[in-house]
């Protein structure tokens, strides 16, 4: 069952267009992410996605319900944590949360009960009777991803969770949204950390400017680039060894230096047993093996031709950064 299917979607601003015939669909209970650079157009998918913004044109359909022509049936299925924080910080957590959940008309044993189920997910339940002004970065964006678990939504927007949180809290924060999946909704975030795609998303779209370039899981996308690099320290005897490397069909490259011999191949760990059969029939002894597989930065590389960093500085900072580089090369 697919929970958000998009055809086409397409945002214009005047002459600009922000979004561009993106297609996609999103299954039950999976966590996709929408990866890019700033002004990719991530802030505009999700604000047409939950009805904040009409499409110029496109289809899309949200838990069921058509974006356009059901638009008060998408709003009281999905949740959402703005990229922008949206907490009152005069009230306390739980004096939010309350507030959001009487706009969605539950009535007061309701409104108590879910507000402590989501205080305890989000591990707030200790502060909960504090002003927001006193939480740290970390717990307001806890308690709103909590607020947008009040009504019990079938679908989660995520636009930028972790955007300007320091690494570890970036980490906890991941560890929220994990657990999330464990409740069954379908989770859509956005994000231009690497890392945070990498490591948290079942599958990823990688949006520049407006178009989806790419969108697969993680693992396949790094797959797409040609593989791992598999370097393995051998003994002298190794001649045979690399002849039989060289015969086999999912073997891509093989180069020897010194004593490292190093091979390009998909799915490098699935083929380490295999490579010691060879060794082994070859009388060759592998004394180590290291597995290198390119990183979601190589991806994004390889579809947009530059890192997300060079794509967010403008052209007088990249070269900034580039003479900055060369100067570090150079000593
Ligand atoms: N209301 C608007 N009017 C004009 N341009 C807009 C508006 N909203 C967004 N844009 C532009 O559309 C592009 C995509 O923006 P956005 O969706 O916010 O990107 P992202 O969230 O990926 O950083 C940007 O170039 C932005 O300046
Ligand atoms: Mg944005």
């Amino acid at each position: 069952m697919d929970s958000i299917v998009v055809e086409k979607l397409t945002k214009k601003f005047g002459d600009f267009t922000a979004v561009n015939g993106i297609s996609f669909s999103v299954r039950s209970g999976e966590l996709f992410g929408l990866l890019g650079p700033n002004g990719a157009g991530k802030t505009t998918t999700i604000n047409m996605l939950s009805t904040l913004l009409e499409p110029t044109s496109g289809r899309g359909k949200v838990a069921g319900f058509d974006i356009h022509e059901k638009r008060d049936d998408v709003r009281k299925n999905i949740g959402i944590v703005f990229q922008e924080p949206a907490l009152d910080g005069e009230l306390t957590g739980r004096e939010n949360l309350e507030f959001h959940a009487m706009m969605y008309g539950m009535d007061k044993k309701e409104r108590r009960n879910k507000i402590n189920e989501v205080l305890k997910i989000v591990e707030l339940g200790d502060r909960a009777d504090v002003v927001v002004n006193n939480y740290s970065g970390g717990m307001k964006r806890r308690l709103e991803i909590g607020r947008g678990l009040i009504h019990k939504p079938k679908v989660l927007f995520l636009d930028e969770p972790t955007l300007g949180l320091d690494a570890q809290t970036r980490r906890r924060i991941w560890e929220y949204i994990r657990k999330l999946r464990d409740f069954g909704v379908t989770i859509i975030l956005t994000t231009h950390y690497m890392e945070e795609a990498d490591s948290l998303c079942d599958r990823v779209a990688i949006i520049d400017r407006g178009k989806i370039v790419a969108l697969d899981t993680p693992e396949k996308l790094k797959d797409m680039l040609g593989g791992d690099a598999i370097s393995l320290e051998v003994g002298k005897r190794c001649s045979g060894f690399i002849k039989e490397l060289e015969k086999q069909k999912w073997v891509k490259t093989v180069k020897k230096h010194d004593s490292t011999v190093t091979l390009t191949t998909e799915t490098g760990e699935k083929k380490i047993p295999e490579i010691f059969r060879i060794a082994q029939k070859a009388k060759t002894e592998i004394e180590s093996v290291k597995l290198h597989k390119p990183s979601l930065e190589n991806v994004y590389l390889h579809f947009t031709g530059k890192t997300i960093r060079e794509h967010e500085l403008g052209q007088r900072d990249k070269n900034k950064a580039m003479m900055a580089r060369r100067r570090r090369f150079h000593g």
